[in-house]
């Protein structure tokens, strides 16, 4: 992802308008990232919109792919219940753009600390949590280029370990868990 020489002003009025336009961006050869959180950042929630893809896990926050992006992009719909969080993580060199859509999430950036709602490696690590203990939160991912799996981190020894990434539901239909035991 690089910055092209001119960007175009856009407006996402849907859900469904923020994602033809992601894909119109990203068929290009260069994206530029303040494109993209732009166009992320005019897009309104909506829940009508994406309560389809809302599929919340009593336990843990869910991960919910709501657009593949042709393979240049993963955009996501997360669910965190209260006191959800996720691990201290990294983003395995791709470009993260994440919008809160409902409730409050609390990011804590490690190591290389910069407050901002676009993260890659060369930023740092870090971690999100609703720490509210009333209400859920939303947001919307979006991950360019894709990835399945990242590295978390133990946040008092240090030790690193390589974590699969799964879906708790795609274009909004509960992922088939299979058991190969
Ligand atoms: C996060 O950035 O905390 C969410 C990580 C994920 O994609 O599961």
């Amino acid at each position: 992802m690089e910055q092209p020489v001119q960007t175009e002003t856009w407006k996402a009025r849907s859900l469904e308008e923020l994602i033809r336009i992601l894909h119109q961006i990203f068929a290009e050869d260069k994206v530029s990232v303040d494109e993209v959180q732009a166009l992320m950042e005019s897009y309104e929630s909506n829940p009508e919109e994406w309560l389809q893809y809302a599929k919340f896990d009593q336990y843990r926050y869910t991960r919910n792919l709501v657009d593949n992006g042709n393979g240049k992009f993963n955009l996501m719909i997360l669910c965190w219940g209260e006191g959800h969080g996720s691990s201290i993580h990294d983003h395995t060199d791709s470009h993260c753009f994440m919008k809160i859509l409902q409730g409050n999430l609390k990011e804590t950036l490690f190591e290389w600390e910069n407050q901002c709602a676009y993260i890659n490696d060369s930023i740092g690590l870090h971690r999100v949590e609703n720490i509210s203990h009333t209400e859920p939160a939303v947001s919307l991912h979006l991950y360019s280029p894709p990835f399945d799996t990242c590295n978390t981190f133990d946040q008092r020894t240090g030790h690193k370990h390589k974590v699969t990434m799964t879906f708790y539901s795609q274009f909004g239909e509960r992922t088939v868990c299979v058991s190969t035991r």
